[in-house]
């Protein structure tokens, strides 16, 4: 959480830091602030709230236009309240080191304790300002040599930081370093930056150097030098990222999650294309598995497959386990939280696959779940969006989710293109294993080319959509009900309204319903109920009418052409056909545009919820 930015070089440090601060905005917004040098002055502007608000404070200083370096923060309080004192860019009680952290240093305390002892004064609350405080010290300590320091300090550290830091008497320097939270640096004839995001540096250049864990970098206006904590140079290459910057722009929207929303019938279409073979006839369906080893040559050796990720992608995989339950039952699939796997004592070793997935491939608690797994000699594929990114860049075997930059905190289009790749990939593993029938495996594919027709059908409904949130926005609160397919549906249609509405919204497999949370069902509760044309529609049609008995206002989501359930409802929403495995691929669209009109009728902020951060890097 928090975003972090840096510059030095020949352009205008503060439009470099404020825009980059903008971008990375959705990671932490509940302070702001950005240092900048000017002359021989570091002018330090924090606030509580928004960038924007930054933005004024800092343009309104006219010395500003002048800075040629700069750090900014944007924060996502953990250590410390939310109050200007505690905001970042922080400063050592000498006025000789300024720096932003992301992350959080387990060793604050002691070190707190052991300067504040040796008559060092400390300001905040936060546990950034030790590594601060430290800094200034052993510079002071060593004749003010910066490699040394930033070597002692990054060895001193217990925790997970990023670090950018500005040295009052080093002008024409910043320094940055890294352990577990991400930072990215990137040089141009204009200077050289960093960032915790690499989409904040996109307008300036696509070859970026992701740093690893245990790295700092002292970054110029002439070039990058890169070091190991030892203290050690280190060459290191860059990356090229397709991205565009426009790619991450709200263009005519007003918000970005409406746009993304909008996005997923092209996203589907681009992901089925990168990643299977066509011919004119049929399509064939083959994973181009990026390691170029051939699935077959050790999938027979597989005898379970793990889905590990965190919320809205934890859904995603709960798709995926079901198609391939329902191809191969004589496999054991299983998907969980990450933050549980890692501390489970779950199976491993060569016989298992473990597919880890993750939006921003940051998520500390995804990361330690896939190095344990790496430990225990699982064989391991990463699912992420983010080329570049510590799951993608420590992975054996990453696949890349074609969604591009997804910048509202609430995830929509990567959840979609997640379940497409993790459907491909289960085929394409239950094909090398010889449990794929020729015939499903048509069937699923050819189900998902017909995919964005029918969701760009949905989109286009969208006003029968935003009519039922503004009917249903006075609810005291939702239980979206499904049965198989329809239960991560369930799950994902519940958290978008509660991140981004912030309405009580439970899901719940429908059989459950009878088990204890039926007690709360009143005329103040909607049920949203998924009804896909299956076998098992008849049984959702009585949880329905359970529902419907005890108060509960309900609204049914329905094939289309299944006109009966009208009489069952308050309101229905039809969905097209898909073939049963994909159900929410289609359903989802409908959820996401009720969430998101939900919010907009209750005035939230919808692509920065309260409390909450786009990429979760700390556990
Ligand atoms: C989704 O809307 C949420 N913001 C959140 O649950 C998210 O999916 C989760 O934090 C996992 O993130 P990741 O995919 O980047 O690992």
């Amino acid at each position: 959480m928090c975003g972090i930015m840096g510059y030095v070089g020949r352009g205008s440090a503060r439009d470099v830091i404020l825009n980059g601060l903008a971008r990375q905005e959705y990671r932490g917004y509940d302070s702001a602030g950005a240092a900048l040098r000017v002359g021989g002055e570091i002018k330090n502007i924090k606030i509580v709230g928004r960038v924007s608000e930054l933005h004024r404070l800092v343009y309104a200083d006219e010395g500003t236009a002048e800075a040629v370096s700069g750090i900014g923060h944007t924060r996502w309080a953990t250590h410390g309240g939310v109050t200007v004192t505690n905001a970042h860019p922080h400063e050592s009680a000498d006025g000789s080191v300024v720096l932003v952290h992301n992350g959080i240093i387990e060793n604050a305390r002691e070190i707190r304790s052991r300067l504040e002892a040796d008559g060092i004064k400390f300001r905040t609350e936060t546990d950034t300002e030790s590594p601060c405080q430290l800094l200034a010290r052993i510079y002071a300590g060593n004749g003010g040599d910066a490699r040394a320091a930033m070597s002692e300090l990054c060895g001193s550290l217990s925790g997970i930081f990023s670090l950018v830091i500005l040295f009052r008497d080093r002008p024409d320097e910043i320094w940055c370093a890294r352990r577990g939270a991400p930072l990215v640096a990137a040089h141009t004839d204009e200077g050289g930056y960093c960032a915790s995001d690499p989409t904040a540096l996109l307008e300036y250049t696509h070859d970026m150097f992701f740093l690893e864990d245990g790295e700092f970098a002292e970054i110029t206006p002439d070039g990058i030098k890169f070091f190991g904590f030892d203290g050690e140079e280190r060459v290191k290459k860059s990356i090229f990222l397709h991205w565009d910057s426009a790619m991450a722009e709200k263009g005519h929207y007003e918000h970005f999650m409406r746009k993304e929303i909008d996005e997923q019938p092209n996203i589907v279409r681009l992901t089925i294309d990168a990643h299977t073979v066509l011919t004119s006839v049929d399509i064939e369906g083959d994973l181009n598995m990026p390691d170029g080893k051939p699935l077959a040559s050790w999938i027979r050796e597989i005898r379970r497959v793990q889905f590990v990720a965190c919320g809205t992608s934890h859904y995603a995989t709960l798709v995926a386990r079901g198609l391939m339950e329902s191809l191969d039952n004589a496999l054991d699939v299983t998907a969980d939280v990450a933050s549980e796997y890692r501390y489970r004592s779950v199976p491993g070793g060569p016989d298992t696959l473990a597919v880890f997935v993750s939006q921003s491939g940051e998520t500390a608690d995804t990361l330690a779940a896939a190095r344990g797994a790496r430990g225990r000699g699982t064989r391991c594929i990463a699912v992420t969006n983010v080329r570049g990114s510590t799951l993608d860049r420590e992975a054996g075997c990453a696949l890349l989710t074609t969604a591009g930059p997804e910048v509202g905190v609430a995830a929509t289009k990567t959840f979609t293109s997640q379940i497409c790749l993790l459907n491909l990939l289960a085929l394409q593993l239950l094909k090398s294993r010889g449990t794929l029938s020729v015939g499903d495996e048509a069937r699923l594919i050819g189900g998902m080319r017909a995919l964005p027709t029918k969701q760009q059908a949905l989109l286009e409904r969208e006003g029968e959509i935003r009519a039922l949130a503004e009917k249903y926005s006075g609810s005291k609160g939702f239980f979206f009900i499904g049965r198989r397919e329809s239960v991560p549906l369930t799950m994902e249609g519940a958290l978008k309204l509660k991140e981004i509405a912030y309405l009580p919204s439970e899901a719940y497999a429908a059989g459950e319903m009878k088990h204890g949370p039926i007690a709360m069902l009143d005329e103040h509760l909607t049920v949203v109920a998924l009804v896909p044309n299956d076998d098992l529609r008849e049984k959702m049609l009585s949880s329905v009418a359970e529902s419907r008995a005890r108060g509960a206002r309900i609204v049914i989501m329905a094939t289309e052409g299944d006109a009966e359930v009208a009489a069952m409802c308050d309101d229905v929403l039809f969905v097209p056909e898909t073939e049963r495995e994909l159900f929410a691929l289609c359903g989802v669209i409908p959820l996401q545009l009720f969430a998101y009109h939900t919010a907009r009728t209750l005035g939230r902020p919808i692509d920065m919820p309260r409390n909450l951060a786009k990429s979760v890097t700390v556990e």
